[in-house]
Parts: C-alpha cells; structure tokens; sequence
C-alpha cells in the first residue's frame, strides 16, 4: 500500500461522532480527541494521516484549495458550497436528514415576495428560480426557526430531522429541497497525484458503510 502523506478535514460534533468509526474501519484512529484537544491539527495511529477539525462549512474550502486532500461534509454544505475542485466518490449515510422549507402551516403562499431566512442562500435562490419565484432572502448564521417567530421572514429553509425543534417552534415543514447525509470528499489533484493511497482509503471506506448501513 502507498504511504502518501494524507489530510483529512472533519467537523467536530456530530460528522466527528459518525465518521470515527467508519475511520477505524479503514485503520486509521486519532490520537488526541477534539472535543477535548485545543489542537487544529489530530495526529493518527499512521504516522502519514492527520486530521484537521474545523467548521463544517469550511471542509469543501479546504479540499477544493488541496489544503485538505479529503473531507467528510453534509451535502447541504456542498450544494451551498457548489463542488468546485471537489470530487465526492461516497455517501457514508451519517448525519442524515432533509432540507427543507419551514414555516407556520400556508406561510409561503402569500401574495407578495416571500421572504425566507436561512444560512443557505445559494441553495434557497436556486430552489425558487426553479419554481421562477422570485424570493427575498435573508441570511442568518443559526436559530433560523426563530425568524418567523418575531416576524423576520415568512419561513425558513433550514435542515430538519425528528422535526422537534419546528414543532417546539411552532413551525412545520412545508416544502422538501433536498436528502441530506455526509459525503466523502476529495481534491481532484490528490485523486490524480495520490491515487493508490486515495483509491484505497474510498474503498476501505465504501466496505465500512456498506456493513454499517446496508443498501436496501
Ligand atoms: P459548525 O461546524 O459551523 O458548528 P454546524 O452547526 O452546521 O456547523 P453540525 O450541526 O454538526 O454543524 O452539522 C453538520 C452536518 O450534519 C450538517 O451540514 C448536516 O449535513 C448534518 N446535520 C445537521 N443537523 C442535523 C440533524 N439535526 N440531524 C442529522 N444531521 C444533521
Ligand atoms: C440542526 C438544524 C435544526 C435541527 C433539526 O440544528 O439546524 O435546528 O438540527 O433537527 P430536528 O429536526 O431533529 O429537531 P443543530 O442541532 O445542529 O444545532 P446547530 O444548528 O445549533 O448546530
């Protein structure tokens, strides 16, 4: 097996919980533990991986520059991102959820211009070009279900899983955009220049899902 220097961007919290194993089942086991570790750089039992712990929406950055040879970013991330410089070989079927328009029940069928909060503007613009609505988008970093609480927008576009914190909010999903999970992704020129070593890991990772979540 090549032994190609290898950088792989993650993101503390849940993608860090759910990639860790799918990690371990290509043999590849940090040293130091985020959560605890003020470290931005993880040593791994292979001397020639590290990991880089940053925030999520920055993983696709850091690929796309080569700055990371690989990442594990939600889709949503990508779709905002746009997938420039990145390959994106794997689902790993964590962090799942949906994406989604949310709002209180007949919020978006309003007569004038909706106004919709998010952190994904890209996404949300493209989401109402396709139905050729022309929307007004205001963005936010986080707590995006408070917006329509205090009357910031009409509705939200925002990710939704058990839908718990929409009903504590008073809010309920109203249109589907997308499936969310967690992807492999990969810079183009690692792929070319690092090519065993990288085929390999997708592989190894690829066997990992597939015996954690089994395709139907
Ligand atoms: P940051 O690193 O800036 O704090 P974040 O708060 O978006 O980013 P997470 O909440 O850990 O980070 O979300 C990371 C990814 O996990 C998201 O991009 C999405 O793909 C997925 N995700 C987010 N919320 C949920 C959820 N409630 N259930 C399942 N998956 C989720
Ligand atoms: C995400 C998302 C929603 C919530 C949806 O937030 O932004 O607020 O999960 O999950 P649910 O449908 O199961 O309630 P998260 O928990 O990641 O908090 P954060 O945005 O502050 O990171």
């Amino acid at each position: 097996m090549s032994n190609a220097s290898l950088t792989i961007a993650l993101s503390k919290g849940r993608i860090y919980k759910d990639t860790l194993p799918l990690l371990a089942a290509a043999g590849i086991t940090p040293v130091d533990d985020p959560e605890t570790s003020r470290k931005l750089i993880l040593d791994t039992n292979l001397p020639e991986v590290k990991l880089v712990v940053i925030r999520a929406a920055d993983v696709p950055t850091y690929v796309q520059y080569g700055a990371a040879d690989l990442g594990v970013s939600g889709k949503d991330v990508l779709m905002e991102h746009g997938g420039e410089g990145i390959y994106e070989p794997l689902d790993l079927r964590i962090a799942c959820c949906r994406l989604m328009v949310a709002g209180r029940p007949g919020a978006t069928e309003t007569a004038g211009r909706l106004r919709v909060a998010t952190k994904f503007v890209n996404t949300t613009r493209h989401h109402y070009a396709a139905q050729g609505r022309q929307v007004e988008i205001i963005k936010l970093y986080g707590s995006m279900e408070l917006a329509p609480i205090v009357g910031l927008s009409d509705c939200i576009v925002d990710l939704v899983d058990t839908g718990n914190t929409l009903r504590a909010n008073g809010l309920e999903p109203l249109e589907h955009i997308a499936d969310i999970s967690a992807r492999l992704v990969v810079n183009k020129a690692s792929m070319k220049m690092k090519s065993a070593r990288v085929k390999d890991l997708i592989r190894l990772l690829g066997e990992a899902v597939e015996r954690a979540t089994p395709n139907p």
